[in-house]
């Protein structure tokens, strides 16, 4: 079972046993503000495979490498002004930009899935201490068996992960509980890759550019949380629900009750006062507190796709989209 450390409690400790696990090319889990990660040295093909390993994850799926510092993101990929500037204003933060590899950098094959590209963000929290101590870029996805709803508790990694894993780090909840936004600059044009916890409008705000939404989302797997069906809950999912069919457990937003609710099996209000960022905070773990439950179908009432509502939004419809075997 995993050793579960607060870093509240214990920063030094967790530090020190973190950097240990990972110099012995072996994964911990670390908290972000996103969601937490499944982390790795980056530069560790032996390392990289461990991941994928326990999340059971397509080797095709790239993954993040995630730094402490602009400086350390300068030894592996090239900035254009553009992104420079991104980079600059929103981290530490929940934005991950795709950009060229360098050729000198040692993040490994594996965790690029072979592109020329990388995925990469400086997280905030505590995993940036992490990272910072360790000296190398930490590859991370979400802490989760692949296809199934991201970790935003210490308690969901364990409950997924912990018969396989060395070292959980416990920072408490996730405080964003989305994962980043990813966007990629091609010919001076953003695009979003997949939408998350920074609003689109702050990054277009800042740039004076439009960001592009993909036509093809889901066609081409260019960030493969792009797929259908990616965060799913063991149970059924009925969107955009106007009422609650009996034994349904209701998930909804903005505090107003739906006809029904007396039937539901659970109901969760993910902000009665129809706060977009105390929704994402509480989404995923909602998510797996109605699966719990034991009922069928998840309904979810009408969420806004405005601002961080978009990420929330497209969240729920993988989640409800058809599932592959
Ligand atoms: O908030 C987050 O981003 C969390 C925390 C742990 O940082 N991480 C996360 O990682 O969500 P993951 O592996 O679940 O999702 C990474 C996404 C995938 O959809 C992947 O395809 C995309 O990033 N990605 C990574 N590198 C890429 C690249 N070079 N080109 C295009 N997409 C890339
Ligand atoms: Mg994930």
């Amino acid at each position: 079972m995993a050793e579960i450390i607060d870093t509240r409690i214990e920063p030094d400790r967790a530090i020190e046993r973190a950097c240990a696990i990972l110099s012995e090319g072996e994964p911990v889990a670390i908290p972000t503000e996103t969601v937490y990660g499944l982390a790795a040295d980056a530069t560790n093909a032996d390392a990289i495979s461990h991941i994928y390993e326990m999340k059971g994850r397509p080797r095709f799926n790239p993954l993040i490498c995630h730094v402490s510092d602009i400086a350390m993101a300068e030894k592996h990929v090239e900035f254009d002004p553009i992104s420079r500037r991104l980079a600059e204003v929103f981290w530490p933060g929940p934005l991950t930009l795709i950009l060229r590899q360098r050729p000198e950098s040692t993040v490994h094959a594996l965790a690029s899935a072979g592109l020329d590209t990388l995925g990469i963000r400086m997280p905030d929290g505590f995993s940036r201490q992490v990272i910072a101590r360790f000296g190398r870029p930490l590859a991370a996805p979400s802490a989760n068996t692949s296809g199934k709803i991201s970790p935003t508790s210490a308690a969901h990694v364990e409950a997924d992960l912990g018969s396989k894993l060395k070292l959980i780090l416990d920072a408490g909840p996730a405080q964003i509980g989305l994962e980043s936004t990813i966007i990629k600059l091609d010919d001076r044009k953003l695009r979003l890759l997949r939408p998350g916890g920074l609003d689109v409008a702050e990054v277009e705000a800042l740039t004076g550019l439009t960001v592009e939404r993909s036509e093809t989302a889901g066609a081409a797997i260019e960030a493969p949380g792009m797929l259908a069906s990616h965060y799913a809950p063991g149970a059924a999912v009925r969107l955009n629900a106007e009422d609650v069919r009996q034994g349904e457990a209701l998930i909804r937003f903005g505090g107003k009750p739906l006809p029904g609710e007396s039937e539901a099996a659970i109901v969760l209000e993910l902000s009665p006062a129809g706060n977009l960022r105390e929704a994402a905070a509480n989404l995923f773990d909602y998510m797996k507190k109605a699966d719990a439950s034991g009922a069928a179908t998840i309904a979810f009432g009408p969420i806004p796709a405005e601002g961080l509502g978009e990420a929330i939004v497209d969240r729920l419809q993988r989640a409800a989209a058809p599932r592959a075997g």
